[in-house]
């Protein structure tokens, strides 16, 4: 069968591959301890629940203006500007289907073929394979482990060519937890500045910040940038809300034009109910956020101080998000008790720390960074402690 070259040049989720493979050991009857999930555990808040349950009864069940119903367009915009200090009218104001589907638009309305976008490893694995599925190329822009994993301006200004049309930003970040404080996102702001390029800041895990770190909008801080950045955020993280699909983008008008404009040829609107869902999540701040984060950060500590106590294995604090990304390059060319021959890559690491170690993480390598692991702690606290203690044993056992 011929298939499109575009959609051949992309790979598949890498996070999927892995709960299947868990999957699989289940179903051999293999209990699994899964720190995979990159989404919150809890449950929607039922007052969200409610407004959905309220809308489909009042019959709120038919498309909606593409770009989203005007009300929550409204509550976002004056979010943007209540948490974020972005001054957006609604009508810059795109709803789409999940944030993913708003940093798919923002590409494809973007990008020519052949455009380059840079993108700061460890990245979030779509957005190389987007970059790809229009046809423009993905750069990636290293970062150390022992900078935390930011992004230096000398750096950014080395990378940074004619050809770039585009720059990434994400932070809080998945896979590190890294959290870009103001003083960082002016320095890199002042570089962007100076350049064409437009900028893609994924604000997604805004919400989920500890040890008193502060998320800022870059937009925000830099307001020269502000007429070539387009914000996009959601409601997946923040409200435990990822299988409704919700996301947006919010930024210059002729992008988000031009990005409804596709999405008005591809799905039309969001979920009109979800939408309904969505306001009450933006206009009746619940506890359950507070809990959430707390909870979060309660495990992330845990975490953290667990995975100090296994010798060679070395990582960055994360300051957001709900991951952990440690590296296991002090484990290569050893080899696991029960296993037939040495661990010769990251990946081989998370391939036998599943199947030996009955321990799922998700391989770096699709993140940018074949020597580590994703770990996530979105996920309940017992069975982070079973998977940390199985961890510790699968690492002393290697010779
Ligand atoms: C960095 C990042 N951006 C965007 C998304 C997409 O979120 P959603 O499409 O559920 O809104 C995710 C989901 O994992 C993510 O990790």
């Amino acid at each position: 069968m011929r298939l499109s070259r575009r959609v051949t040049a992309i790979e598949e989720s890498a996070t999927l591959a892995v709960s299947e493979k868990a999957r699989v050991l289940r179903a051999r009857g293999i209990d699994v301890a899964a720190l995979v999930a990159g989404e919150p555990d809890f449950d929607t808040p039922e007052n969200i629940k409610a407004a959905a349950v309220e809308a489909i009864r009042a019959g709120f069940t038919k498309y909606t203006p593409t770009s989203g119903i005007p009300e929550l367009r409204a509550a976002i915009a004056e979010k943007l500007q209540r948490d974020n200090g972005l001054q957006v009218s609604p009508e810059a104001v795109l709803v789409s289907c999940g944030a993913k589907h708003s940093i798919y638009n923002f590409f494809h309305a973007t990008c020519e073929e052949g455009d380059e976008v840079l993108i700061p490893a460890p990245y979030w694995v779509s957005y190389p394979e987007q970059v790809k599925s229009c046809g423009a190329v993905p750069v990636v822009l290293p970062t150390r482990e022992e900078e935390d994993w930011k992004v230096r301006p000398e750096a950014l200004a080395r990378a940074l060519t004619p050809r770039t049309r585009a720059f990434v930003l994400n932070s809080p970040s998945n896979p590190t937890g890294t959290v870009y404080s103001a003083d960082e996102l002016r320095a890199l702001g002042a570089v962007l500045a100076g350049h064409g390029t437009l900028v893609l800041s994924d604000e997604i895990y805004e919400k989920l910040v500890y040890d008193g770190a502060r998320h800022h909008s870059l937009a925000a801080l830099v307001p020269e940038l502000a007429a070539r950045t387009v914000t996009v955020n959601g409601f997946s993280k923040a409200y435990a809300m990822t299988g409704w699909r919700l996301g947006y983008a919010a930024g210059p008008r002729p992008i988000l034009d031009a990005m409804a404009k596709l999405q008005s040829q591809a799905t039309s609107n969001a979920t009109s109910v979800a939408q309904r869902a969505a306001l009450a999540a933006l206009t009746q701040d619940g506890p359950d956020l507070a809990r959430m984060c707390a909870e979060f950060d309660r495990r992330r500590r845990f975490m953290v101080e667990r995975l100090r106590q296994i010798p060679g294995l070395t990582f960055a604090v994360p300051q957001g998000a709900f991951y952990v990304f440690p590296r296991v390059s002090a484990f290569l060319g050893r080899t696991p008790a029960g296993g037939a021959r040495p661990l010769a890559s990251g990946t081989d690491f998370a391939t036998a720390l599943l199947e030996i170690g009955h321990v799922a993480g998700v391989p770096g390598e699709p993140f940018g960074a074949p020597d580590h692991i994703r770990l996530s702690y979105a996920t309940a606290y017992e069975t982070i402690a079973r998977a940390l203690d199985r961890l510790a044993a699968f690492v002393a056992g290697l010779r």
